[in-house]
C-alpha cells in the first residue's frame, strides 16, 4: 500500500510522471486537474463554476476541491486497495490538511511527496506547444503566466510544508523523461517501512 503526491509548478511533469508511476506500482491515478476538466466537458455544475476559475488560471476554491477529491475517493473502492498517486492535490496547506484527515479516516497516509523540481524558463514553452497540439484551454500565454504566479503565492509554500512532515522527495526534473522517470522510481524504491 502506497500513497504518494506529486507536487510541482505547471507543466513540470506531473502528469505523464504520474501515468508511469501508477503502472510501475499499481497505483490508482487521481488528477484533480482532469477530474474537473471532464466535468467542464460534460457541462456539469461543478464543471461549469470550474471553468470558471480554470480559465483564469485561478485555483478552486478549497472547500468545493476538497470536497471534489473526497467525492472522487469515496468512488474509487480500490483506492485503499492499490494507493493513490495524487496529482494536482493538495495545492494550498488548507488541502494537505484535508488530505492528511481524509487519509487518516481510511486508516492510512502519505508517504511520500516526490517534488518535481524543474527548471523554470522551459515550462512556458512546453504548456504552449501542448495548447496547440492538444487544444488545452488553459494552455495559452496569459493564462500559463497566471498559473505560474497562483503556483508561487499560493502551491510552493507546499513545499515546507511537507519538508517539515519529513515526506518531501525533491527530483531533479530537468532533462528526458525516461531519466526523470528513473530517479522518481529510485527514489520511491528508497522508501523506508512501505
Ligand atoms: P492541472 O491539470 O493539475 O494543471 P497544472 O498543475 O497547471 O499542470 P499541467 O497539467 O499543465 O502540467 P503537469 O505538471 O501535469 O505536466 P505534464 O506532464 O502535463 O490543473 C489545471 C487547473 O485545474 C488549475 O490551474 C486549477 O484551476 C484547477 N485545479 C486542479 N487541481 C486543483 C486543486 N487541487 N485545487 C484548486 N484548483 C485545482 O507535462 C506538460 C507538457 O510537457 C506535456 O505536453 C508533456 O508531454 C511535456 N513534458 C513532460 N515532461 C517532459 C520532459 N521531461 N521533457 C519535455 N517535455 C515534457
Ligand atoms: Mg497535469
Amino acid at each position: 500500500m502506497l500513497n504518494i503526491v506529486i507536487f510541482g509548478a505547471p507543466g513540470s511533469g506531473k502528469g505523464t510522471q504520474s501515468e508511469r508511476i501508477a503502472a510501475r506500482y499499481g497505483l490508482l491515478h487521481i488528477s484533480t486537474g482532469e477530474v474537473l476538466r471532464e466535468h467542464i466537458a460534460r457541462r456539469t455544475k461543478l464543471g461549469i463554476i470550474a471553468d470558471s476559475y480554470i480559465s483564469k488560471g485561478q485555483l478552486i476554491p478549497d472547500d468545493l476541491m476538497i470536497k471534489v477529491l473526497a467525492s472522487v475517493l469515496d468512488n474509487e473502492p480500490a483506492a485503499a486497495q492499490s494507493g493513490v498517486i495524487f496529482d494536482g492535490f493538495p495545492r494550498t496547506i488548507p488541502q494537505a490538511k484535508a488530505l492528511k484527515i481524509m487519509m487518516e479516516e481510511h486508516n492510512s497516509k502519505v508517504h511520500a511527496v516526490i517534488g518535481l523540481e524543474v527548471d523554470e524558463n522551459c515550462l512556458m514553452q512546453r504548456m504552449l506547444l501542448r495548447g496547440q497540439q492538444e487544444g488545452r484551454a488553459d494552455d495559452n500565454e496569459e493564462t500559463i503566466k497566471q498559473r505560474l504566479a497562483v503556483y508561487h503565492q499560493q502551491t510552493s509554500p507546499l513545499r515546507e510544508y511537507y519538508i517539515a512532515e519529513g515526506k518531501y522527495c525533491g527530483i531533479d526534473a530537468n532533462g528526458s523523461i525516461d531519466d526523470i522517470f528513473a530517479r522518481i522510481a529510485r527514489a520511491i524504491d528508497a522508501l523506508p517501512n512501505l
